[in-house]
């Protein structure tokens, strides 16, 4: 397996529906809402990628740069930017979907770091595909 092929495998999507309970008093999706699904979509491609116990250790910028309406279809999706040594950047993005035209439109974005640990959480070394081919 290529290291794409290994990237491309551990690409994880999530759609959900915008419920009340997920919306700031304007009706809108809720901040730290979107934050929790970030952190589950990354700890789920750094998992696939990994298949080691991950921790997040950084939650970098995250923009958000369209409110999403309650009611909303919304599709997070995380991919692996870049491998280190025991760390893996994922990029989560969430678009938000027209339900009627099913067009998206990218809503907010966000990097996380996660670093794959053992059972005394400390950090161990990635496998990862040498080939780039
Ligand atoms: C994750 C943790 C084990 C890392 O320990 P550490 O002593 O910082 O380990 P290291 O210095 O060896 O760094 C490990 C990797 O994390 C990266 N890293 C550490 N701190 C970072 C930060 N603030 N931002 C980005 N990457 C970071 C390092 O660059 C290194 O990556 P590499 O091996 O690919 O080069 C430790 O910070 C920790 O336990 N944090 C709490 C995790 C947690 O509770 N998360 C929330 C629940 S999941």
């Amino acid at each position: 397996m290529t290291i794409q092929q290994q990237i491309q495998a551990a690409e994880t999507r999530i759609t959900k529906l915008v419920f009340p309970h997920d919306a700031n008093p304007l009706g809108t999706l809720y901040g730290g809402n979107a934050l929790h699904w970030m952190d589950e979509v990354a700890f789920l491609t750094a998992t696939r990628f990994t298949r080691r116990q991950v921790v997040t250790v950084s939650m970098d910028r995250v923009d958000f740069q369209v409110p999403i309406e309650t009611g909303s279809i919304v599709e997070i999706v995380g991919h692996v930017t870049r491998v280190g040594t025991t760390s893996v950047t994922v990029e989560v993005k969430i678009y938000v979907e027209d339900p009627r035209s099913g067009e998206q439109q990218q809503a907010i974005t966000g990097t996380l770091v996660m670093v794959a640990v053992d059972e005394t959480m400390r950090p161990v070394k990635i496998e990862s595909a040498t080939s780039t081919r």
